[in-house]
């Protein structure tokens, strides 16, 4: 199978005339493309970040292709180390990134025909940009969520110390944004944990039918070269090659579930922004977020922002509309590419960038913020907070119907209303002016941390409860073998 005739070898970027077709795909071509043709169809300006997956994919396909003896030992060895030349001028800095050869893809390309000559041109047997560009940016994708995963780690980390620590303050819990009933800071911070924890079995699960190997599956009908595709799987570190070549080339449902993934990670952390936000207002002042996550006003001397929350609470939004931007962009495709699909790089790139900050930022905020449990605790004993507990006493000592109970409860609340007090701080006397069966014991249990004290039915808020939930986040999220079969960013095997 070895090709001993060299095909067509294109000439170095240096030596390009402005006016003389694309270089690398120009044989049918008499003039250069338009400006406006370039500037809408040059992607390079964003996909030049594919640089090292790129290199790493041309590498495990040349060292197949010898294998294979589609191209020479001596030939893939040249192309191999002039790859890593290539690797190493663009970490340099020094790489002529060319607009007029497109994309990642055909700069690399060029260069290396421009560096090593005639044997670069054998570098794309048995390949198309199509698969090129698919294997690449799974690969690119698959580091960024093996990431995501571990500063969703980070995160859970950091919420479980704090719901350690505060496992018996007492704050006021709310639905409607009133105040519901009193519940454990801790508690409270562990629903995040919950959530997180969602959302790592989804970038799990993402990641999994990710790590499948497009490569060879050429422009979308695979190729009559022998070539071994369950190799390149391999060597890049994908389960398997993927089934059938034209679904693998027209895929980018890996895309729209990291986004989807993604998009459920930042509404999470915007809920929780959006909760310090309004924590560390001074109608709150619940916590206060450290200076190194916030901002002064340049008006207002007294003014301390919550810029990092409100910034997370913002970026939400362009992580979804990368999201909406991908199942618009895909949905009206028929099989296989389009040049469409160039378009999923940058909301990809910029939802993943827009996502480690988040994550960073919300991880910063929660280690650093300073909690304030008496503001919590008057908190929790304003708006009446503690009536359901009456209510549920006059059920469990009185054996009163709970309708009834809530009923009697209610006709404290209003008179304790009219007073223009607390329920908690109203005398036994005027209870029992209401119901007399209620007694001293009752009253007692107004107090809202003997309120989530009593609350100990599994996943409840009692103290008690909460650290029994410290323990169990820390096993299920925290231990376990989080690292095995990680793969960071993409490395070069010539590096
Ligand atoms: N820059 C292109 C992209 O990102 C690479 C694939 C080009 N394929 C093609 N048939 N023109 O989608």
């Amino acid at each position: 199978m070895t090709r001993k005739t060299s095909p067509a070898v294109p000439p170095a970027p240096e030596a390009a005339d402005a006016n003389a077709p694309n270089r690398m795909w120009g044989g049918r071509f008499d003039t250069s493309p338009d400006a406006v043709m370039e500037a809408i169809n040059a992607s390079v300006d964003f996909d030049r970040r594919l640089y090292a997956e790129d290199i790493a994919g041309s590498i495990a396909h040349v060292t197949m292709l010898a294998r294979q003896g589609i191209v020479t030992q001596e030939d893939a060895d040249a192309i191999t180390q002039g790859l890593g030349r290539v690797r190493a001028e663009i970490e340099a800095g020094e790489f002529p990134f060319d607009r007029a050869l497109e994309d990642i893809h055909m700069n690399v390309e060029a260069r290396l025909a421009a560096l090593i000559g005639p044997a670069a041109g054998r570098l794309h047997t048995a390949r198309s940009r199509n698969d090129q560009v698919a294997t690449d940016l799974r690969l690119w994708l698959r580091a960024r969520l093996d990431e995501a995963d571990e500063a969703c780690r980070d995160l859970q980390a950091a919420l479980i110390d704090r719901a350690e620590e505060h496992a018996a303050t007492v704050m006021p819990g709310f639905t409607h944004l009133q105040t519901a009933q009193p519940v454990s800071f801790g508690h409270h911070l562990l629903a995040y944990v919950e959530m997180i924890g969602r959302d790592r079995g989804r970038i799990a699960d993402c990641r999994r039918r990710l790590n499948e190997s497009p490569l060879g599956a050429a422009a979308l009908a695979g190729t009559s070269y022998p070539i071994d595709r369950a190799m390149t799987a391999a060597l890049l570190g994908f389960d398997r090659p993927a089934a059938n070549s034209i679904d693998a080339v027209s895929d980018r449902d890996f895309v729209i579930e990291a986004l989807a993934a993604a998009g459920l990670i930042a509404m999470h952390l915007s809920r929780f922004a959006e909760e310090l936000v309004l924590w560390s207002s001074a109608q709150f002042g619940f916590v206060t977020l450290s200076d190194r996550f916030s901002t002064g006003s340049s008006i207002m001397p007294q003014k301390r922002n919550p810029d990092a929350a409100e910034l997370v609470r913002g970026k939400s939004g362009r992580i979804t509309g990368a999201l909406v931007a991908l199942l618009t962009m895909m949905k009206g495709l028929a099989l296989t590419y389009s040049k469409d699909m160039q378009e999923d790089k940058e909301p990809l790139f910029d939802a993943f960038d827009s996502l480690a900050l988040c994550l960073a930022a919300t991880t910063g905020m929660v280690r650093d913020m300073t909690v304030h449990a008496d503001a919590m605790a008057r908190a929790a004993g304003a708006g009446h907070a503690t009536a359901t507990e009456l209510a549920d006493w006059l059920v469990q000592e009185a054996g009163l119907p709970f309708r009834e109970a809530h009923a009697i409860a209610g006709r404290i609340v209003r008179h304790a209303e009219e007073r223009g007090c607390e329920l908690a701080t109203l005398a036994l006397a005027d209870l029992q002016a209401i119901e007399p069966r209620i007694t001293q014991d009752a009253l007692a249990l107004l107090d809202p941390a003997t309120a989530i004290g009593r609350r100990t039915s599994e996943g409840g808020t009692a103290p008690g409860e909460v650290a029994k939930q410290v323990a169990s986040a820390r096993r299920r999220f925290l231990q376990g073998p989080a690292e095995a079969g990680r793969t960071r960013r993409m490395e070069s095997p010539i590096r």
